[in-house]
């Protein structure tokens, strides 16, 4: 349904012609019984934009102590619509001395993404590694009890705030024993990785819970086969875990496999999301950065990815320069490469959707403002689905919309959004990106219809 006013007041554009022959799509492929959508018809010009139109976040590891650095944040802001705070979040960095818990550092992280409309993956919970000097020296019960009371404390503070969290880092060995990793949390029981998540899940329900590893790439390595088989037992057993991130430092000697696709896939057929979590690639050759973007968009519930830092010199393989900005912020060719997949990368496979999608934009309610807010829909995939909003009769502008709980939203482009307290009322302002800004919404279960509330000039 197209209300009469936007019908009077909508030019015969290009755009409408373009949205026209869309829905007409969506119509035929409905009534065809297929699947598969039509992707958003415009190009992102910024990763995390494209990403998000892909209903994908692309994030970047950030360092608290790089914020002050404006070449630094000038990139972040302007590309990234995700972050992981590299070691902000760390056992030694929350929690330095036991039942001491400083959290400054990521605060400012999180505060810093928050406020952009970034979404916040929480990195790490539990991990061999990383730990403080009291936790190092303790063993069996007692580091059992203060492992779980770390996660609760930690994963309470973030309550809200984080989307998903590594909850458990690198347990498993490499080579080819696939053998959980010896350590201090491992001689505690080898239940000591369900208990950190059933730990995690009641401190925030409402945060994906991750499993998180490196060299879990190729399909065929034992540590790889040795993680999805604890996936699926973790799901066979009602272990709450949400999703798998793929750490993916690709270099000589451990490089991109040409079965990665398989290996993202294998885990997402389990039930769980799966996270592309520390990207970087020796000397970021763009073929090899624009497999990975292609592999992750050909499989539905590949959900993000996230390169681990911006410029080369923020690497923590500096030497390697395998990120995609220089190390002076300039834009690598490894940067068009991934832009350029993002842009045209193939509509993933999706689910069956539980109910039809609608089609056609919303109408307004009355009351907002000299200019129009309109919605129409977009991409839809298995668990979540995208909308545009196209706004007209002001260049500046404030837009509120409402999503319908349990859904969230969780990835937005071209505008500034901030939440209600609630999470489910998102004010969105214009950024000087044009008059059509989009979002991503995690269903949750629910398909309703995202509102348009109101349309504020200002
Ligand atoms: O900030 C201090 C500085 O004050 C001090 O002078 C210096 C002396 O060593 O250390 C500095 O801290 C270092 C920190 O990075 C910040 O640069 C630590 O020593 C160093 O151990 C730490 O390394 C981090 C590493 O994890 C260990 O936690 C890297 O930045 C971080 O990129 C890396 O990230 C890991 C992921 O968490 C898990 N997957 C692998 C990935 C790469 O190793």
């Amino acid at each position: 349904m197209i209300d009469s006013c936007q019908r009077n007041n909508r030019p015969r554009s290009t755009a409408r012609r373009r949205t026209a022959l869309a829905l007409a799509a969506v119509g035929l492929l409905a009534a065809a019984g297929a699947v598969v959508l039509p992707v958003a018809a415009s190009a992102g010009t910024t990763l995390g934009a494209s990403a998000a139109e892909r209903g994908r976040y692309f994030g970047a590891a950030v360092a608290a102590n790089k914020l002050s650095d404006s070449a630094y944040t000038t990139i972040l802001n302007r590309e990234f619509n995700s972050v992981t705070p590299e070691n902000e979040m760390k056992i030694d960095a929350t929690e330095p001395q036991q039942g001491q818990f400083t959290f400054t550092n990521a605060d400012r992280i999180v505060s810093h993404a928050r406020s952009r409309g970034m979404s916040v993956r929480g990195h790490t919970l539990a991990w061999h590694s990383q730990q403080p000097g009291w936790m190092q020296n303790m063993s069996g019960s007692a580091l059992r009890q203060a492992m779980l009371n770390h996660v609760t404390q930690v994963a309470t503070h973030f309550r809200g705030q984080v989307v998903a969290w590594d909850v458990v880092n690198e347990a498993f060995a490499d080579g080819g024993s696939g053998a959980r990793r010896d350590s201090n949390l491992q001689r505690t029981g080898n239940d000591w990785i369900e208990a950190a998540f059933r730990a995690a899940r009641a401190a925030d329900p409402g945060a994906k819970l991750c499993y998180n590893d490196y060299n879990t790439d190729d399909w065929t390595h034992a540590k790889t086969q040795a993680v999805y088989n604890l996936v699926r037992d973790f799901k066979q057993r009602g272990v709450p875990i949400d999703c798998v991130g793929l750490q993916s430092h690709f270099n000589s000697g451990s490089p991109y496999p040409g079965n990665y696709r398989t290996t993202l896939s294998s885990f997402a057929a389990l039930g769980v999301d799966v996270q592309i979590t520390e990207l970087d690639i020796q000397n970021a050759p763009a073929d090899t950065y624009r497999n990975v973007v292609n592999d992750c968009l050909a499989v539905a519930r590949c959900t993000g990815i996230t390169v681990w830092g911006i410029r080369d010199s923020d690497s923590w393989r500096a030497e390697q320069n395998p990120l995609l900005f220089t190390s002076s912020g300039a834009k690598k060719p490894a940067y068009d490469a991934v832009l350029a997949a993002l842009n045209g990368g193939t509509t993933p496979p999706t689910t069956p959707p539980t109910t039809p999608p609608t089609t056609g934009p919303t109408t307004p309610p009355p009351g907002g403002g000299s200019c129009t807010a309109t919605l129409r829909d977009g991409t839809r995939w298995g668990d979540r689905f995208n909308s545009e909003v196209t706004v007209t009769g002001a260049s500046n502008w404030t837009v509120v919309v409402a999503v319908t709980p349990p859904q969230k939203v969780s990835a937005t482009w071209n505008g500034t959004p901030s939440w209600d307290s609630s999470g489910n009322v998102m004010t969105m302002r214009s950024n000087g990106s044009g008059n059509v800004f989009g979002f991503t919404t995690m269903a949750n279960g629910n398909w309703t219809r995202p509102q348009v509330r109101s349309c504020t000039a200002s």
